[in-house]
């Protein structure tokens, strides 16, 4: 029999899980189904996507506990903590890593039967339109729905050619599992993934080599920032290689021997125990027969969408990294908010230019609005302050001076165009800053803020007071 919803959810990332749960709240009969390769004790699929299983929640938890061995290894002593050398018992690093995951995607499921969300495992695929609505295989059912979420995310993009087992060369999903601290570590890719992943094994005594195709350093960041994040990350012992083009990869069941040439063209051989390959990632659409129905994709694969993630066809809508925009799941969760209440006649709306973005490294990087290179093409004539961790007594006490923050503001108007933190930190501060900027706020509204002290958000603070010439502990 033909199962029926007022909206059916295909897909349980942030995007899905999140547009599933708001439905359910505005009182619609809501379904979300599910397909991934994860499975919970019960033998059905995890929700909670990426994210939950195999990205963000994951590797910040390897991230911790990494850093922790790190200060361990390097900050206690400073401050008289004489503990010797610490070591690391790898396997129940990931166990801790696994218990999050189990709790969280565990969680996930509790909320929907709170609110009344119907769980669906099996894979999703279009089959026609009927009536009003829409008609979709799930798993072996039938199932109906006046309006469809498609919120099936995104999966790592791979080399031409190279296998990946996700044991010797791993993606994203081997990288958050590797089982033993490896002598030699080669990366693919110094963007965000390469970045994190590098920094949990290189705290762990990996010696890592980053080799990226571009130029230049972590381009989508603001210049001043990648500057100073790839002064600080060499410091730490990141190898980075840019300008790279890589070239025959050959991996054995113990080693991986990648062949490129460098920036000056010349030919070189990185040899590694593992390879993480974090070149980005593409939007899912396998198996989702969006082609069936007459769903438009994007020339790169994205399901195309209006500013409200309306698709070409009535009644179906797509969210987060299947869709344009950045690939950050807390993106995804607006974008599942918004359709669900523009479903229910309300007004949802995401603001595409107050999106912050993260970088789990340490120092944390965190930013939201533009660059001072996009303000620069642009035309813009604008403001800069910018006063470093160093000037705050609270950065000093914990020991982590380094860094700085950047805030842009229009010259003429004064209202903020953008925030850029490198520093620890980073990834909280930035959520005052996405504040002013939903609010239109001026520099001078950060600046006549009150503080508290000593916090790092005086940084802030003080940032904001530098666009006016007016700092005071700088
Ligand atoms: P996904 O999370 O990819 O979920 C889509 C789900 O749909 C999947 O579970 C998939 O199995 C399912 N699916 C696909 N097709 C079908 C179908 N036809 N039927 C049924 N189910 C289907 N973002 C951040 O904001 N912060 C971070 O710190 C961060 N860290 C990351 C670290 C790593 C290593 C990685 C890889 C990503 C990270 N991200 C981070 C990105 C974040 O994970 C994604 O942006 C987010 O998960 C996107 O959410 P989504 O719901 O669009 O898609
Ligand atoms: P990315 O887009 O951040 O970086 C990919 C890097 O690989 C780029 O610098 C690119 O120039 C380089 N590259 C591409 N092709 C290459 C090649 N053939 N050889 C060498 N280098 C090449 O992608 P990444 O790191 O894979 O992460 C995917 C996405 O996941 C991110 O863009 C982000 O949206 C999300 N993510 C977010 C995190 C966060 O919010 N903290 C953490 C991790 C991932």
């Amino acid at each position: 029999m033909t199962k029926q919803f007022d909206i059916l959810v295909v897909g349980g990332g942030p995007g899905g899980y999140v547009a599933a749960i708001r439905a359910a709240q505005l009182g619609f009969k809501v379904a979300c189904c599910e397909s991934n390769p994860y499975a919970d004790p019960k033998g059905e699929p995890r929700l909670g996507g990426t994210c939950l299983n195999v990205g963000c929640i994951p590797s910040k938890a390897l991230l911790h506990t990494s850093h922790l061995f790190d200060e361990a290894a390097h900050a206690f002593a400073g401050q008289g903590i004489d503990i010797g050398a610490p070591k690391i018992d790898v396997a129940k690093m990931l166990a801790r890593k696994n218990g999050i995951v189990d709790q969280l995607t565990g969680g996930i499921k509790g909320l929907f039967k709170k609110n009344k969300v119907a769980f669906l495992p099996g894979h999703g695929a279009f089959l026609a339109k009927v009536g009003e609505g829409w008609k979709l295989k799930v798993g072996a059912e039938d199932v109906e729905a006046k309006h469809v979420i498609v919120a099936t995310g995104s999966k790592a993009r791979h080399l031409p050619g190279l296998t990946v087992d996700n044991k010797i060369v791993c993606d994203n999903v081997g990288a958050l599992d590797i089982d033993a601290v490896p002598k030699k570590l080669a990366i693919v890719g110094a963007g965000v993934i390469g970045l994190e992943m590098g920094s949990v094994w290189r705290r762990l005594g990996a010696e890592v080599t980053i080799l990226e195709a571009a130029p230049g350093f972590l381009g989508m960041a603001d210049i001043d920032i990648a500057r100073e994040a790839k002064k600080i990350l060499t410091k730490q012992g990141l190898v980075f290689q840019l300008g790279v083009k890589i070239g025959e990869v050959k991996a054995t069941k113990k080693a991986v021997s990648i062949a490129y040439t460098d920036q000056d063209g010349k030919p070189a051989q990185l040899d590694a125990e593992r390879l993480i390959v974090s070149i980005g990632r593409i939007p899912n659409i396998e198996g989702l027969n969006a082609g069936a129905v007459g769903l438009k994709l994007t020339e790169r694969g994205q399901i195309a969408v209006d500013a409200h993630c309306r698709t070409n066809l009535p009644g179906i809508w797509a969210i987060g990294d299947v869709v344009r925009g950045p690939m950050l799941a807390h993106k995804a969760m607006e974008e599942g908010v918004m359709v669900a209440e523009r479903i229910a006649g309300q007004a949802g709306h995401v603001n595409p230019e107050a999106i912050p973005n993260v970088i789990y490294t340490t120092p944390e990087i965190a930013w939201v609005g533009q660059t001072e290179q996009q303000l620069k093409d642009a035309n813009v004539a604008y403001k800069v302050g910018k006063v470093p961790f160093l000037a705050n007594g609270r950065a000093l006490g914990i020991g982590a001076p380094e860094g700085f923050v950047k805030v842009l503001a229009e010259a003429r108007t004064d209202r903020l165009l953008g925030v850029h933190i490198i520093g620890a930190g980073a990834s909280d501060l930035v959520a005052e800053a996405t504040v002013a900027l939903e609010f239109f706020a001026a520099s001078e509204d950060l600046a006549r803020i009150c503080h508290a002290h000593p916090t790092l958000s005086e940084v802030v603070h003080e940032a904001a007071l530098a666009c006016d010439k007016r700092a005071l502990h700088f």
